[in-house]
């Protein structure tokens, strides 16, 4: 009883920050992702009568309680589980992380999930993992537990872009996404963030759907901003961003004023991601390699949700 899966990192251009209900990781917005093609976890879980224990971090064995439950049965785990990726520092590895474990535990237990009910399922370890788990662009819709999973809404190949992972430094951030959200509502700017966000989605929609990159990274840009409004206003306030981060930020709008076209969005922690055309990649690498403070640029591209490996 053992599988192998791979999940890929989700980053979202309409960010999720703020939950309804803790215990069900029901979100207060909806939100909205592309899977990369490149970063991900690699998750392999066997389960067996001959373990007399789950040999498994303790955020990971509550969610392999919620699997027992499913399949009816009370045997323990083992998970051996890898990130092609630095962890903690912004790139939402527990996203990937938890959608890979939720197919590879699942699938080693025989249980045959339909895409809605793994996304749900995936929700309930981490958020955002529900969105590493359809192909693609994916939206993630607010709901109840039954209606809370993502799907997608266009498929990988539909638009050509490219992702620029830009590492800055591999710290692990003090303070997990998790807990960081528990803050939300003590910003004055959390309500009013809600209220704009179904307008960003639909405005972003439109923008994928005519390939209209200009709208779609204006839009991804304010909407990373304006979730970092209300990180900042919380209270402890929560500050992600290393110098070196702003440095990325502005290098990217000064290129822009000059006709080089590219938007970035960060998640929780001090690494930046761009996002431009392909014709401009090759540029934006060369100057953005130049950064003082840039460890390391990875290339990559909108690519497929979580599968088996083996
Ligand atoms: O799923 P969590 O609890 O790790 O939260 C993720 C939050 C952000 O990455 C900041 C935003 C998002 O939508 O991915």
């Amino acid at each position: 009883m053992k599988a192998t899966a791979f999940a890929p990192v989700n980053v979202a251009l309409i960010k999720y920050w703020g939950k309804d209900n803790n215990n069900l990781r029901l979100p207060a917005n909806s939100s909205l992702s592309v899977n990369l093609t490149n970063l991900g976890t690699t998750t392999m879980v066997e389960w067996s009568k001959d373990f007399i224990n789950d040999l498994a971090d303790e955020r990971m064995i509550q969610h392999l309680d919620r699997i027992r439950k499913l399949a009816k049965f009370n045997l323990k785990a083992k998970v051996i589980t890898k990130n092609n990726f630095p962890s903690s520092a912004g790139l939402s590895s527990s996203a990937s992380g938890f959608a890979a474990l939720t197919l590879a535990a699942t699938a080693a237990a025989g249980l045959k999930l339909s895409e809605n009910d793994l996304s749900r399922l995936a929700r309930l370890g981490s958020g955002s993992a529900c969105r590493s788990i359809p192909d693609g662009w994916a939206e993630w819709s607010k709901g109840n537990n039954e209606t809370s999973y993502a799907k997608t809404i266009f498929p990988a190949d539909y638009w050509d872009l490219r992702i620029l992972v830009i590492i800055l430094s591999e710290g692990k951030k003090a303070i997990s996404s998790t807990s960081g959200q528990e803050g939300v509502k003590t910003s004055e700017f959390y309500r009013v963030r809600l209220n704009g966000i179904d307008s960003k989605i639909k405005k972003i929609k439109a923008a994928i759907k005519e390939k209209n990159f200009r709208v779609l990274g204006e839009i991804m840009e304010e909407d990373c901003l304006s979730m970092y409004g209300v990180m900042m206003t919380q209270k402890p306030s929560l500050m992600y961003w290393l110098p070196e981060t702003i440095r990325v930020m502005q290098a990217v709008r000064q290129w822009r004023e000059e006709g080089l076209e590219s938007y970035f969005t960060i998640n929780t922690g001090q690494n930046v991601l761009v996002f431009c055309e392909p014709k401009n990649e090759n540029e934006i690498v060369k100057r953005l390699e130049k950064i003082n403070g840039v460890i390391e640029v990875r290339r990559d591209k909108i690519g497929k949700g979580a599968r088996l490996l083996a």
